[in-house]
């Protein structure tokens, strides 16, 4: 197996007297997707914040390809190649896609060309990123952002963040809001981004989608990794019960689907308290 890129070491957080993460051991490597999943509340979006310099750990250590590091703010860890794509993918909809693409990017560095904006050539390489990454219906860099659709705005701001030479991207459940055709696409670029050899950090709460690019999975339950395991070593129903906290969820999906077969389709009745 290939050295890890970055290794979480004993890493815990409080704020104030609120311990949210315990003693967190994790490792992503090159050209692998670990999926991070976990019920609501268990902690994941702190998690990721510790790695992309939003929060610092209250003890506990980051190493970068072997070497302690400290993310005092999210730019220092954008500079060492951590590239983090929330929820809805960018936060531009007035924007083009073109002046979108080059957004935060220091014209000190090397992009001499752009001190003055220039829209042809932003465009040109926006929708090439794009495209080569397999989303071809994107052909115009001066469409709005907001007028993408939710899953062409992941995949714009995942494209983005591999044209900028990021080595781990972090998805923070880029596939909530998506149907089911859309969802497909972003697992694709995922895929895709895994193939060009990033380590990717993929939060979900859906299992199917985690199985689709997974090769690592770690459920946090309350703040604990409660499971850490690889591709192929735990069926979709033991995943759903780990991530439902140990209840029975699949046996249940299976009552409800049960149900319904003898229903005509209909969802059993909430029981009224
Ligand atoms: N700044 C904060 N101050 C106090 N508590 C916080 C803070 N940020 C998060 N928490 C608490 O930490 C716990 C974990 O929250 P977090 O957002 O990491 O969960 P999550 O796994 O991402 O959940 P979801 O699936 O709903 O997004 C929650 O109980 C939350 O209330
Ligand atoms: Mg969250």
């Amino acid at each position: 197996m290939t050295a890890p890129i970055l290794a979480l070491k004993n890493i815990n957080k409080s704020f104030g007297p609120i311990d949210v993460l315990h003693d967190i051991n994790l490792e992503v490597r090159p050209g692998e997707v670990l999926c991070l999943l976990g019920d609501n509340g268990a902690g994941k979006s702190t998690l990721i914040k510790i790695l992309s310099g939003v929060h610092q750990p209250t003890t506990g250590t980051i190493e970068l390809d072997g070497k302690e590091v400290i993310f005092p703010a999210p730019r220092v860890a954008q500079e060492a190649g951590i590239s983090t794509v929330h929820q809805f993918g960018g936060t531009f909809p007035l924007m083009s896609i073109g002046r979108s693409f080059f957004v935060g990017v220091e014209p000190t560095k090397g992009w001499g060309p752009f001190k003055i904006y220039d829209r042809a050539r932003a465009n040109a390489i926006a929708v090439k990123a794009v495209q080569d990454m397999g989303i071809t219906r994107i052909t115009d860099g001066d469409r709005l952002v907001g007028g993408l659709s939710g899953g062409e705005r992941q995949s714009l701001a995942i494209a983005r963040a591999v044209h900028f030479g990021a080595r781990v991207l972090i998805l923070d459940e880029p596939t909530a809001a998506l149907g089911v055709k859309q969802a497909t696409h972003v697992l694709r670029i995922v895929n895709e981004a895994k193939r060009r050899g990033l380590a990717v950090i993929f939060i979900t709460h859906q299992v199917m989608h985690a199985m689709a690019v997974g090769d690592h999975f770690a459920v946090l339950i309350r703040g604990a990794v409660a499971a850490d395991f690889r591709k192929g070593e735990k069926t979709r129903e033991e995943i759903t019960d780990l991530m439902a906290g140990g209840a029975s969820m699949a046996s249940l999906e299976g009552e409800i689907e049960g149900y319904m077969a003898t229903h005509d389709g209909h969802p059993p009745q909430a029981v009224q308290a």
